[in-house]
């Protein structure tokens, strides 16, 4: 059954009693009124989730009373009632921020499905108020912004899980504010009080990852001159964001999924079982099926950690979001350059537009502050848009994942040219152990055998 309580609003007594018995079977706390004054009384003593209001009414218009409906509860959805043949002022009401109109008589589905619409849209934008809220406490800023209704999904579903306790996988391309979001969470979570601490998996080798990540005892190995705690140990009651978790070694997801499944975990070189309460989450631009697949990432580790799925579309998927992003940026760049830069030219504009933004947030970041060092007056002009290619020859930049991995791969044929596909050798060489050793050529397929010719 539905609920909300809906207040309408119209002089013909005859309709208001039809809606009345229809909107109640449906499930809805009705209150009637047949002017704008017992309109506003009922407002002043109850609150309502939604109105229902004739656009003529005995005093003023549905518009106005909206507006003064609107002075007591703000963002109060608004279904405006029309006459046929009225229909120009219906539109004008939509302009003014009704959610929708109805022209007399309406078919019984259709007041139906506005209605259900109409709350689920306050409901949502209720908690991403909310969301913004605590944002905005906690960094003096709206800091996420987000006016794309792609965006508008990803700020509910943030406030929806922020609560609990559940890991979130967070995925999307690099730049697209991955890191962002995961703070969000975390900003929205009851451990807002406590630590979030962020690791780029992908920067650290092996062995430091695990220690960094589980701590030590004194002695565990050659150079461990002291224990310490581990990040899952220092994020306790708080959150721990593992960032390009794909880029995380086998044997250290094996570890991970252990404390995701146990809470509770030993630190290197010590057999005291270390319980804690982490929150994890995750984030990587890999596509981690495929990763799976090619046998490079546990199964069960991505099904553990693929609950509460986030996928951030690319900015060129939400292109509505750019000229809100670029007054963001510039009010920031504003206040660290101490410069007063009031916006871009129209033609500077429509080059930010039509850009595809390969990097994203942050190339757009990064352009803008290029440009607002460039710019000699109060405004960008296109030519500071993009900074000067080096070369004209030259290739495009890759973004850094694809450099890396593109150097990744002919660093390995050289070594495995080199040692004559003799897989040991070329491990030694490379500082690693076979095995992972193995894991990378598999990545790249590579072939032992390929590389093989006597010598
Ligand atoms: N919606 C947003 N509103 C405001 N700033 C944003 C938004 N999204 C991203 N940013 C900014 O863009 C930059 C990149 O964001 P972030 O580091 O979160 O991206 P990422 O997806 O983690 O990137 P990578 O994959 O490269 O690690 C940051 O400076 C961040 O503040
Ligand atoms: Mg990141």
């Amino acid at each position: 059954m539905a609920s909300g309580k809906i207040l309408i609003v119209d002089d013909d007594r005859n309709l208001l009693e039809v809606l009345r018995v229809r909107v109640e079977s449906a499930g809805y706390e009705v209150t009637t009124v047949t002017n704008e004054d017992d309109a506003l009384a009922a407002a002043r003593n109850d609150t309502f989730d939604l109105s229902i209001v004739d656009l003529q009414l005995e005093r003023t218009d549905g518009i106005t009373l909206m507006q003064e409906l609107r002075l007591m509860t703000p963002d109060l959805p608004v279904i405006i009632l029309t006459a046929f043949g009225t229909i120009d002022s219906a539109v004008r009401a939509v302009k003014k921020g009704a959610y929708g109109y109805l022209t007399k008589p309406f078919n019984p589905q259709e007041l139906f499905s506005n209605i259900e619409k109409a709350l689920e849209n306050s409901q949502l934008t209720r908690e991403i108020s909310q969301l913004k809220g605590l944002l905005e406490e906690e960094y003096g800023s709206p800091n996420i912004i987000a006016k794309s209704e792609k965006m508008h999904q990803i700020l509910t579903v943030v406030s929806r899980v922020a609560p609990s306790d559940s890991t979130i996988y967070i995925g999307g391309e690099s730049g697209t504010g991955k890191e962002v979001i995961a703070k969000a969470i975390h900003v929205a979570s009851t451990r807002k009080d406590k630590p979030f601490i962020a690791l780029n998996c992908a920067a650290l080798p092996e062995s430091l990852l695990e220690s960094r990540l589980f701590g030590h005892e004194k002695g565990a190995f050659t150079g461990a001159v002291q224990s310490t705690k581990g990040l899952f140990m220092q994020a306790h009651k708080g959150t721990l964001f593992l960032d390009e978790i794909g880029d995380m070694s086998l044997p250290i997801q094996a570890k991970v999924l252990r404390v995701l499944q146990e809470r509770a975990f030993y630190p290197i070189g010590s057999d005291k079982l270390i319980e804690v309460d982490t929150r994890v989450i995750v984030a990587t631009n890999k596509h981690l099926e495929d990763e799976v697949k090619k046998g490079l990432f546990r199964e069960d580790l991505f099904y553990r950690i693929h609950v509460i799925p986030i996928y951030l579309p690319p900015l060129r998927e939400r292109k509505e979001d750019l000229p809100p992003l670029v007054d963001y940026f510039l009010e920031r760049l504003n206040k660290q350059m101490k410069r007063q830069i009031k916006g871009l030219t129209p033609e500077a504009m429509k080059k930010i537009m039509l850009h595809d933004w390969p990097g994203n947030v942050r190339e757009l970041e990064n352009t803008l502050e290029y440009a607002a060092a460039m710019a000699r007056g109060d405004l960008i002009t296109e030519e500071f848009v993009f900074p000067p290619r080096r070369g004209s020859s030259e290739e495009p930049l890759k973004p850094l994942k694809e450099a890396r991995d593109a150097f990744e791969r002919g660093y390995l044929i050289k070594l495995l040219e080199a040692c004559r596909g003799n897989v040991s050798e070329a491990a030694d060489l490379a500082g690693r152990y076979r095995t992972d050793f193995y894991a990378l050529m598999k990545k790249h397929n590579l072939n032992a055998a390929d590389f093989r010719r006597p010598s």
